[in-house]
C-alpha cells in the first residue's frame, strides 16, 4: 500500500544556481522499506500554500549500499519555473526539516540479464542524469570488468547537476567510464560540439564515441524530444529495441507529447474490480473516470505521483477487460505485453476491467 513515512533532511548541498542534492536519512526500522534499486524513484508528498496536495517524483543518485541496510538517499531537485514543490525544496527546505516519502518505486533500473564485463551507455538530458548516476555507480562498482559510457545534453557546464559526483566516478573507475558532455549554449574546446543532440547528430556520433553492436544495454533518460531522437538514432544504427531502456522527464508540456485520453464511451453498468493492499473490492466508475479516479474515490491510499503516464508509481496489472491508454511513457515493451497497465491514463474500455495494484 502507498504509505509514506516522514524523512528527516540530514544535508542540503546546493548543485548548480537552481538545484540542489537532499540526503534524507532513513531510521533503522525503515531500512527494509526503504530498500531500493539503482534507478529507482521516490515520491514526495508537500502541501502547497492553499492546501492543496502535490505529488512528485525524484530519483535516488547513488547506488544502493552493498550488503547493508539502507540509511540515506539523496535527491537532486531542480526547480522549475511554477514548480510548487521544487521552488519550495531549492529556495526553503533546510537540514532538520522533514519531507513525506513513499518507499522507492519504478521499473528503470540496471539490466541484470548481461554475462558480465558488459558495455553499458547512457544518454541523459538535464536532471535526467540523477538516476543514470546512480546506475553507472552500481554497474562499476558490482562488476570489476563492466563500462559504462554517459553522454550527457545539459545547457552549460554550470548548469549540470552532480558534475562533481560524475568526476569522481570517472576517478574511481580509472578507464571503464567514459564520460561526455554535450552543451547546446556553450562553446567547448573538448567533446563534442555544441548544439542540440538530435537523431542525425547521435546517429553520427555514437559510433565514433562507442563500438554500438557491443553495447549491452542503452538508458536514456531526459525530456521527451531528446529520448524520441535516441531512439530512432538507434533504431537507424540497428539497435534492438529491447535493448533500450527509457525514463521521461516532464512529458506534460512539451511538444510532440500526446494529448490525454479522451474518454471512451461510459458503459452502463460498467464495473472495476481492483485489489490493493491484499483487499479487492468491486466499484461503479462514474462517466469519464479514469481507473485511478474510481480507484482513488474509493481506496485513497493508491498509489500515484505525475497523473500524467510519466513516473509509473501507479502502474498495475490488468487481469480482466480491456482499457483505452493514451501516454505510456512508464512502461517498457515487455511490461506492456506482460499487461501492465498506467491506470492515471486508462480508461475502461470494457463493461468489465480488473485490476491488481499488487504486482
Ligand atoms: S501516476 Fe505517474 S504514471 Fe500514473
Amino acid at each position: 500500500m502507498a504509505a509514506f513515512h516522514p524523512l528527516r533532511i540530514a544535508r542540503r548541498e546546493q548543485l548548480t544556481d537552481d538545484a540542489v542534492a537532499l540526503t534524507l536519512q532513513v531510521p533503522g526500522d525503515l531500512a527494509e522499506r526503504f530498500r531500493y534499486a539503482a534507478g529507482q524513484h521516490l515520491t514526495i508528498r508537500h502541501h502547497d500554500a492553499s492546501g492543496a496536495e502535490l505529488r512528485r517524483t525524484y530519483s535516488v543518485c547513488a547506488p544502493p549500499p552493498r550488503g547493508g541496510p539502507v540509511r540515506e538517499l539523496t535527491i537532486g531537485v531542480r526547480h522549475i519555473p511554477g514548480g510548487a514543490f521544487s521552488g519550495h525544496a531549492v529556495q526553503d527546505l533546510a537540514e532538520g526539516d522533514t519531507l513525506q516519502v513513499l518507499p522507492p518505486a519504478g521499473g528503470f533500473t540496471l539490466r541484470e540479464d548481461g554475462p558480465g564485463g558488459g558495455h553499458a551507455v547512457a544518454i541523459t538530458g538535464g536532471s535526467g542524469i540523477t538516476p543514470v548516476l546512480a546506475m553507472a555507480a552500481a554497474a562499476l562498482d558490482r562488476d570489476p570488468a563492466a563500462r559504462f559510457t554517459l553522454l550527457r545534453s545539459e545547457r552549460t557546464a554550470a548548469a549540470a547537476m552532480f558534475l562533481e559526483a560524475a568526476a569522481d566516478l570517472k576517478d574511481r573507475h580509472p578507464g571503464r567510464l567514459q564520460l561526455l558532455y554535450a552543451l547546446t549554449r556553450e562553446e567547448r574546446h573538448t567533446g563534442p560540439a555544441t548544439g542540440r543532440l538530435d537523431s542525425a547528430r547521435l546517429r553520427t556520433l555514437l559510433p565514433a564515441l562507442v563500438p554500438v553492436v557491443e553495447v549491452t544495454d542503452w538508458y536514456l533518460c531526459g525530456p521527451l524530444g531528446l529520448i524520441e531522437a535516441a531512439r530512432t538514432a538507434l533504431g537507424a544504427l540497428g539497435v534492438a529495441r529491447t535493448r533500450v531502456h527509457a525514463e521521461l522527464f516532464h512529458a506534460g508540456t512539451e511538444a510532440g507529447a500526446p494529448p490525454p485520453p479522451a474518454p471512451v464511451p461510459h458503459a452502463p453498468g460498467a464495473r472495476l474490480t481492483a485489489t490493493l493492499g491484499g483487499q479487492t473490492a468491486t466499484w461503479q466508475p462514474r462517466p469519464g473516470e479514469t481507473v485511478l479516479e474510481t480507484t482513488l474515490r474509493n481506496r485513497p491510499d493508491a498509489p500515484y505521483a505525475c497523473k500524467g503516464g510519466v513516473c509509473g508509481t501507479c502502474r498495475a496489472r490488468l487481469l480482466h477487460g480491456e482499457v483505452r491508454m493514451a501516454r505510456t511513457y512508464a512502461l517498457e515493451e515487455d511490461e506492456l505485453a506482460a499487461g501492465y497497465i498506467l491506470p492515471c491514463q486508462s480508461h475502461p474500455a470494457t463493461a468489465a476491467v480488473e485490476v491488481d495494484y499488487d504486482t
